[in-house]
């Protein structure tokens, strides 16, 4: 077991890669603090941890707030005394129109948030991992960080922010043990993508942008996070991992199909 006692805090995990997450490190034997903003989709991760016979508890936080994370934080370290992991994975992309119809409270509560919660979970997680001088953080960027995208601007900026928090971060914590890295996922088969999966034309054309010619499995990007919150990592810090099947940084067509042409 990987994660044999540890205390991870979860954020956004009532549902979605949370939730994937949540129950990936308890198979490895993590104490789980399960984050959500409503009590039914905490109560179902709590549910499955203990069927797999795992220990959580459900704290409702809105990450975006600094008095709600104050709370989650201080329940977490009152009942397990020590918090040594923390995912920042809740996230929203509540619209995806072009920029000149962005409005500005959309605008502003992507960013409160995409990237605001971030910084807050890690301030406040941050503080009890200092005192322990030990802890490692996972923020959860996207591959739109490092890519242009029609319709997506204010995620990509937050998603972009979210790797200089972490770069940021690992600088100013190692001093104290705690690493900092970033994963920046491309197409996963589930959590905010599950509207679409069912929508052949959408996701085979998505599909046909990824070298490997399909979405990731959640499993495959847990599989990434669990190796970034454990010891087998214990030398990477402020790395963002990008994990989409080759997608970024290559030319939809190549110069030999065009050439051939
Ligand atoms: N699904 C993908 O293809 C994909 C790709 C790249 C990055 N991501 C990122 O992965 C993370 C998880 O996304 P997902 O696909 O599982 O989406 P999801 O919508 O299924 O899950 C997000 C969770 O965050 C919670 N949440 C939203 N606002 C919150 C708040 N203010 N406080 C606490 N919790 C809040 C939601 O209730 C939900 O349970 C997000 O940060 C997302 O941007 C997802």
């Amino acid at each position: 077991m990987k994660l044999l006692e540890k205390v991870a805090i979860i954020t956004g995990s009532g549902r979605g890669m949370g939730k994937e997450y949540a129950l990936a490190f308890a198979k490895e034997g993590a104490k789980i603090v399960v984050n959500d903003t409503d009590d039914i989709s905490i109560s179902s991760t709590i549910e499955k941890i203990k069927e797999i016979g795992g220990e959580a508890i459900g704290v409702v936080c809105d990450v975006s707030k600094s008095d709600s994370v104050k709370d989650m934080v201080s329940k977490a370290s009152e009942r397990f005394g020590r918090i040594d992991i923390l995912v920042n994975n809740a996230g929203i992309n509540p619209f995806i129109v072009p920029a000149e119809k962005i409005n500005e409270e959309g605008w502003d509560r992507v960013m409160d948030v995409n990237l605001k919660g971030v910084f807050l979970c890690c301030k406040e997680v941050g503080k009890i991992m200092i005192k322990q001088k030990s802890g490692t953080i996972v923020n959860i960027s996207s591959q739109v960080a490092l890519f242009g995208e029609y319709g997506f601007l204010p995620y990509a900026v937050s998603k972009a922010g979210v790797i200089t928090i972490t770069r940021n971060l690992a600088y100013e914590w190692a001093r104290y043990n705690i690493r900092v890295n970033s994963i920046a996922p491309g197409f996963i088969a589930g959590g905010m993508n599950e509207p679409i999966l069912k929508k052949e034309k959408i996701v085979e054309g998505l599909a046909t942008r990824v070298p490997m010619k399909r979405f990731a499995s959640p499993k495959e990007i847990a599989n990434v996070v669990l190796f970034l919150v454990s010891d087998d990592s214990s030398y990477i810090n402020g790395e963002t991992i990008v994990i989409d099947g080759g997608m970024t940084g290559f030319y939809p067509v190549s110069f030999l199909d065009l050439i051939k042409k």
